[in-house]
């Protein structure tokens, strides 16, 4: 992208790497970009808010900078901004921009920014390789519009070595003119995907019905994956044991032709479509309206089948629009998804087995393989279905062109 005439927000959080955003904002400048800054409150014990107001000629956006003077300072930074870059990003602040907490100018102009952000992540190795900043790099790399910056490998202030330097300003420069540009006035807003969730209860009298042993558990994690990444989340469950996430969109439903009728309904209102639930294949052609009397007698149930909800869907679907079926096979099941996704016409199929030891139905962990146009040739792995959801959100990112 071209910096010249770029309006940048530069923000600068409380690690020893902040005196580096003086250099960062000279070089900006040098491109032609306008750049205003904004500070933690630890930012300002490391360089004084007088360096950057000095230097981009514009008052600084602090936590004691008289909110009642300018109330909307945390709207109106980023508004005014094309992107906003912190450089240096803090664990702190990382992890707040990362779980969604604005209790400073910093994180707060992250979460109400319309326009790219790009961080630059500089700590302490030990504190960089830490569980907690890995997984907090890994959240925020799934978010729409957010670019980390690589912290690279040397002598650290602290006279430790290590990854968690903070990049170098003309490195910044750089990676910010090899981006693609960007208009401004049209903001990524949230996707939207609809999940189906669980199994479904086929009716034979009131009392008794047909149905599997699928626990909801990945369709769960495929719901927190997808709002982790920003998307707003639709789940069709049928009955399960698992929890979805709080602020997640459900619509209740027992049989698969109550499934059918409340995906294919809405499903035109989707950029993705994640077929997860467990869907009985048939169903009892007669449904009896009283309790089956027990004759202990022999009794032959005749089944019809159920409509096809991947097919439909497919059938229906939009441009642009991204759909992925489950397929869960225990014999030859890489030849059967294989073909299963042929026939199908889905995007992505995702192969699961319950076959293999602690895995599968209920289990925290799942045998599964990814089949798509990029991979025909499915190898079976053991993974966390939470690691399953995020490959799946990934394939939906780079699928709808978000790929960072
Ligand atoms: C001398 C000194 C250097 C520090 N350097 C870093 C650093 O490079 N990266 C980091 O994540 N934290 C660093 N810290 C810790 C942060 O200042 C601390 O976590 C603070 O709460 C961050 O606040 P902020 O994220 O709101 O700016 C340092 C602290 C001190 C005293």
């Amino acid at each position: 992208m071209k910096l010249k005439g770029k309006k940048i927000l530069l923000g600068v959080t409380g690690g020893i790497a902040a005196y580096k955003s003086a250099a960062l904002l000279r070089l900006l400048q040098k491109q032609g970009a306008e750049v205003r800054v904004v500070m933690t409150p630890s930012a300002t014990r490391f360089v004084t808010p007088l360096t950057f107001s000095s230097l981009s000629k514009c008052p600084v956006y602090t936590q004691d900078g008289g909110t009642e003077a300018r109330p909307y300072q945390h709207i109106d930074f980023p508004r005014w901004a094309d992107l906003y870059l912190v450089v240096p990003c803090t664990a702190n602040t990382l992890g707040k921009m990362a779980n969604g907490i604005a209790d400073d100018p910093v994180s707060l102009c992250f979460m109400s920014c319309l326009g790219d952000k790009w961080i630059a992540p500089a700590m302490n190795t030990a504190m960089f390789l830490s569980p907690a900043v890995q997984r907090n790099l890994a959240c925020l790399r799934g978010f729409p519009q957010v670019h980390i910056l690589e912290s690279p490998s040397g002598k650290l202030a602290c006279g430790e070595e290590g990854p968690g330097r903070v990049a170098e300003p003309a490195v910044i420069i750089q990676a910010l003119l090899d981006a693609p540009e960007k208009n401004k006035s049209t903001p990524t807003f949230a996707k939207k995907v609809l999940i189906t969730a669980g199994r479904t209860e086929e009716a034979i009298d009131p009392v008794r019905y047909i149905s599997n042993r699928s626990s909801g558990k990945t369709a769960a994690a495929l719901a927190f994956a997808f709002q982790e990444s920003g998307f707003a989340v639709t789940v069709v469950q049928g009955p399960m044991e698992a929890t979805l996430p709080v602020g997640v969109d459900s619509v209740a439903v027992k049989s698969a032709l109550e499934m059918h009728r409340e995906v294919l309904n809405r499903a035109s209102e989707y950029d993705v479509l994640i077929h997860a639930a467990a869907v009985a294949d048939y169903r009892p052609k007669i449904v009896s309206s009283e309790k089956i009397k027990d004759s202990r007698s022999h009794l032959v149930l005749e089944l019809d089948p159920n409509p096809n909800i991947l097919q439909d869907s497919v059938a229906a679907k939009h441009p642009g629009q991204i759909i992925v079926g489950f397929a869960l096979e225990t014999e030859d099941a890489a030849r059967h998804a294989l073909e299963k996704w042929q026939k199908s016409g889905a995007d992505l199929l995702v192969l699961n087995t319950p076959v293999a030891l602690g895995s599968g139905f209920g289990f925290d962990n799942v045998s599964y393989a990814l089949i798509s146009k990029e991979n025909t040739a499915p190898e079976l792995q053991m993974g966390s279905k939470e690691s399953l959801a995020r490959e799946v959100v990934s394939f939906a990112l780079s699928s709808l062109g978000g790929k960072k």
